[in-house]
């Protein structure tokens, strides 16, 4: 099977960094290359994460560039009530000796659209983060960005909600951007599928799977085992979710994630819902006719269930090195 080539947009983050491993060790993927933005973790924390797992999983040659410090309009706020003080769990782990590329991510991302296009494999986008990126990228550069072959991004939820009743966190951190980037894809008939809270949480690996990890005594055990770890002891839990993980996952394993086609909108304004996705579930045609607010232009691929345990597993034969 060829490889499908893919890019990354992170703000590592725990999950982020499973994610990172998945793609960077899957021979199934093909990393082309990883873009940074503040989200869990201000940029330069991100940075540095980001480059010590690709480090950890031999993958020192994968470019790696820095982009947007903030949201569009909102001011920042992190996640490292989660994540840890440096975002991707306190392991102290050696810093990289390598340094993101001179340009802004926006450029790295003009350039690994139009040369997937060009050589006919174009690339799948994964932005797991805030999406003030792919927002800029798709304003700067809405020719590459039409060039995308797909954007597969974590985001939203059309039942559940975690930063605030309404909304999830990467789309609460930056709503303009989802709402430019949903608006981009239907422009440029670019599909888009959102793995959201309603399948984010599903896929979990246990404290058990976190120390066997680590026993292997590599540097993707330690590191990888670390996660879990430090996110079991975090939630007090026995278990802890892969997050973002799984949506790099569903790449490889479409045939376990349900997903449905859906008008989907994102709200900018609200007392209490601003950054809430908006997925239309109503099958009526005579409501949705009626609808003053007519229906969304952006039709997404909704992820709505997912068997998280065939998921978790292929993250797990994937660190472990069992592929
Ligand atoms: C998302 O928010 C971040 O904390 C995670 O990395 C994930 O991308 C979940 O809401
Ligand atoms: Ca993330």
């Amino acid at each position: 099977m060829t490889p499908i080539p893919v890019v990354l947009d992170v703000d590592t983050g725990i999950d982020d960094a499973c994610a990172l491993l998945l793609a960077a060790l899957h021979p199934g993927l093909d990393l082309r290359g990883v873009t940074c933005v503040g989200g869990n973790a201000p940029l330069a924390d991100v940075v540095r994460n980001t480059l010590t797992v690709l480090d950890a999983a031999g993958r020192a040659e994968v470019p790696v560039a820095a982009g947007a410090r903030r949201p569009l309009l909102e001011e920042s706020v992190d996640a490292r009530h989660v994540h840890g003080s440096d975002g991707m769990a306190d392991l102290g782990l050696a810093a990289s000796t390598r340094s993101p590329q001179d340009r802004p991510a926006v450029e790295l991302l003009r350039e690994l659209a139009d040369s997937g296009a060009g050589s006919g494999s174009p690339v799948t986008l994964v932005p797991l983060a805030p999406m003030t990126n792919i927002a800029l990228f798709a304003r700067l550069h809405p020719d590459a960005f039409g060039r995308l072959g797909r954007v597969v991004f974590m985001g939203g939820g059309a039942h559940v909600s975690n930063a605030t009743a309404a909304a999830e966190f990467n789309v609460f951190h930056d709503p303009e951007a989802t709402a430019i980037v949903l608006d981009a894809c239907a422009e440029h008939g670019v599909p888009v599928t959102m793995y959201g809270l309603d399948v984010f949480y599903d896929p979990v690996v246990t404290v058990a799977d976190g120390q066997a990890l680590r026993d292997l005594g590599t540097p993707v055990g330690t590191l990888a085992g670390g996660l879990i770890d430090f996110a079991c002891r975090r939630f007090d839990s026995d278990t802890a979710t892969i997050g973002d993980a799984g949506a790099v996952a569903t790449l490889l394993r479409p045939d376990v994630v349900r997903t449905q086609r859906l008008p989907v909108r994102v709200e900018l304004s609200g007392t209490w819902t601003r950054g809430r996705t908006i997925v239309d579930l109503r099958d009526w045609a005579g409501d949705m006719a009626h609808d003053p607010h007519g229906l969304a232009p952006g039709v997404v691929d909704v992820a709505l269930e997912i068997d998280g345990a065939a998921i978790a597993d292929l993250w797990l034969r994937t660190v472990r090195g069992e592929l």
